[in-house]
């Protein structure tokens, strides 16, 4: 839509709320509710170092990557069967749907689990299935990336390949998070070239608190077709050119940046610069069940603090469409239906 019609600003949560939206920045194990992970450690009969729900609540006060990266992995040790991974996934797109997400991409870490003896087709299984599910009666549609954990060897990442292979349908690509300072793209740039081989999509964690070097080496190297945070890249003029002219789209994550103390103050956040710099950026939950808030959430507190317009609004949503992995007819559809809102609030 080139010409927004003006929407008064008390409009502008309802807009937000109302407006059709895709989510490219999730990790399913990152909307494990505390009340779902004691629900699921009582029935798998997993011990967890918190006494209750309220008592797990409070560890959530972060200052790092780290220090979140630690309870995080804490609270995935509750999940064991396939009926864990479908639950998990459906109680993230219930809430996707009713913050009006119709198309979500949803990193998962099987590292995570496969450590610990659970099979890798219990959870791509249990995971697909709350997909397939979604689609059918949600209406919402949805794919999964599978995430290397980058802080593990290169060895364990081609193991972890090889384990999903006979799954290849059930996932549309493969990403790298977890520990970013000290863990560099470059040393997954021969994992990353053989998902290529495989016709896998590729998206990378680069620039979130690591250094900006990183979203070079994650497009040069790795050859990413989005960059996951890449937030430091504003620092760099001319990466920022790069990132606009080849419209790599990053998958911002305010809330997130701010429990991790990546911007002090959402106030701070440099989502307008990069907007305005011609970047295709997006916005995303991360990890919302630690971070305070699904998507709604983070459009809403981050438009209030940082008085983004509603052209911006419809910039981010067309944004997420355009940056996600949906063929280009799907992408055309769902612009017109985000231009059907906007319409109504003229
Ligand atoms: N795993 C889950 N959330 C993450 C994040 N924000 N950065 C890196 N790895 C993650
Ligand atoms: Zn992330």
């Amino acid at each position: 839509m080139t010409n927004v019609p003006t929407i008064p600003a008390e409009r502008l949560p309802e807009l937000l709320q109302r407006m059709p939206k895709a989510e490219l920045h999730i990790h399913i194990e990152g909307s494990l509710e505390p009340e779902l992970i004691f629900e699921m450690a009582q029935r798998n009969g997993v011990t967890l170092p918190y006494a209750s729900v309220d008592d797990l609540r409070r560890a959530y006060a972060f200052t790092n990557l780290q220090s979140f990266l630690d309870i995080y992995y804490a609270g995935a040790s509750v999940l064991i069967t396939e009926r864990d991974f479908h639950d998990m996934a459906w109680a993230y797109l219930r809430k996707a749907r009713a913050d009006n997400v119709v198309h979500a991409e949803i990193f998962f870490d099987p590292q995570t689990h496969t450590a610990r003896g659970v099979a890798m087709e219990t959870v791509i299984n249990g995971l697909h299935r709350a997909c397939t599910r979604a689609q059918a009666e949600l209406g919402v549609t949805a794919s999964l990336i599978l995430c290397f954990l980058r802080h593990l060897s290169e060895a364990e990442a081609f193991e972890t390949l090889e384990q999903a292979l006979p799954l290849r349908d059930k996932f549309i690509g493969v990403g790298l998070d977890s520990s970013e300072v000290g863990h560099p793209p470059e040393k997954f740039a021969r994992v990353f070239a053989r998902c290529r081989e495989l016709g896998l999509h590729l998206v990378a964690h680069a620039g979130e608190e690591g250094p900006l070097a990183y979203v070079w080496t994650a497009l040069d190297l790795l050859k990413v077709e989005r960059v996951d945070h890449g937030v430091q890249s504003s620092k760099d003029p001319q990466l920022m050119r790069r990132l606009a002219q080849d419209r790599i789209p990053l998958t911002v994550c305010p809330l997130s940046n701010l429990k991790l103390c990546v911007f002090p103050n959402l106030g701070q956040h440099n989502i307008r610069h990069l907007l305005e710099a011609g970047l295709v950026a997006t916005v995303n939950s991360d990890d919302p069940a630690y971070f305070g808030g699904y998507m709604n959430e983070n459009f809403t507190q981050t438009f209030a603090a940082t008085g983004l317009s509603a052209q911006q609004a419809w910039q981010l949503a067309n944004n997420s469409f355009e940056a996600s992995f949906i063929a280009p007819d799907d992408k055309r559809r769902l612009r017109d239906r985000l231009d059907a809102v906007f319409a109504e609030f003229g």
